[in-house]
């Protein structure tokens, strides 16, 4: 006779590990860059996804677009920034979803780049309540749901300024390591309720938000990248998804960075490696013998 383990590793494997099938999810700021590609990646794998943006026209536009591909998106207009809109969106999605949520994504982000000198109160408080806060109240306001479904997923749209350090304005990077730091809590919280939670921390991505660090650094951006290019929205969607499947279920806490290498490269960049300049070092150091 099989042992627990055995079974209920054979039981695990048995069910529909690489599918969303019957799942409900809310992506904040899912039309545009990242979040649209992680609703559409969500969407394929079977789930029923309700998204928001503060565009009204845009959001339209994507419905439609979504509803063409065969895809089941809802949306509604809100501010993630404010805590009157943040309610209604989740006493929308209760009503939508039977008061059951499986998949939270707290996607929204946005930036002020300065020195931090220059930063006002009002910066200040604008990319914390947009980043931060707005997560932090979500995950709160979510949670009776997310516990009610008995298997969910939280996933944070952190970033490797979260991890590192990278110049694109302390708050921002701030509130991307605070991020890093409440996917531990809750994952350790929450573990109780079958509520996982991660963090996924990209380096630049084509996206609309990313386009002017890009349209003005890209080779400095490109040589610090061991895989020598700019990141794509899919290759972001497609490890949240990957986060929120049955087959990640063992994953929780975590902070993943998807950066082509660049934060585990510390010293020589990718152009440094040619085989010219080796030989160049080679040939010094061979003269010094
Ligand atoms: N792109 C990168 O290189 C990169 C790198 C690391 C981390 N990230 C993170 O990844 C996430 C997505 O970034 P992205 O590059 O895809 O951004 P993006 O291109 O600017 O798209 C942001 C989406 O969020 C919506 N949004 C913005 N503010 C909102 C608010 N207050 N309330 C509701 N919706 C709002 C936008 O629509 P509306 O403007 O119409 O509301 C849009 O749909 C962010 O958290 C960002 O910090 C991005």
């Amino acid at each position: 006779m099989a042992d627990d383990s055995s079974s209920s590793t054979t039981s695990k494997r048995s069910k529909n590990r690489w599918s969303l099938q019957g799942m409900t999810a809310v992506v904040t700021g899912g039309t545009k860059g990242i979040g649209y590609a992680i609703v559409e990646e969500l969407c394929g794998f079977g789930a029923r996804v309700h998204t928001c943006s503060r565009n009204e026209t845009d959001l339209n536009k994507c419905l439609i677009d979504w509803q063409a591909k065969g895809f089941q998106v809802t949306g509604s207009v809100c501010d993630v920034s404010s805590q009157d809109q943040r309610e209604k969106l989740i006493n929308t999605v209760s009503s939508e979803f039977d008061g059951k949520l499986n998949i939270l994504i707290n996607n929204v982000g946005t930036n002020i780049p300065k020195p931090t000198p220059n930063f006002t109160k009002e910066d200040f408080s604008f990319i914390m309540g947009t980043n931060f806060e707005s997560a932090y109240s979500l995950c709160q306001l979510a949670y009776p749901l997310l516990k009610a479904s008995g298997a969910a997923s939280i996933v944070f749209l952190s970033s490797v300024c979260g991890v590192v350090s990278i110049s694109v304005g302390s708050i921002y990077g701030a509130t991307k390591g605070a991020m890093n730091q409440l996917a531990k809590y809750l994952a350790c919280e929450w573990a109780k309720d079958n509520i996982r939670v991660n963090s996924v921390a990209p380096w630049f991505i084509r996206t609309p938000l990313a386009e002017p660090y890009i349209e003005n650094f890209s080779e400095t951006i490109i040589s610090r990248t061991p895989m020598g290019r700019i990141g794509e929205a899919e290759e972001v969607s497609s490890l949240v998804g990957f986060l929120c499947l049955p087959a990640a279920s063992y994953i929780t806490g975590q902070t993943i960075c998807i950066d082509g290498g660049m934060t585990v490269n510390a010293c020589f960049y990718p152009e440094m490696l040619l085989q010219k300049n080796f030989q160049a070092i080679d040939h010094s150091l061979t003269s010094l013998n």
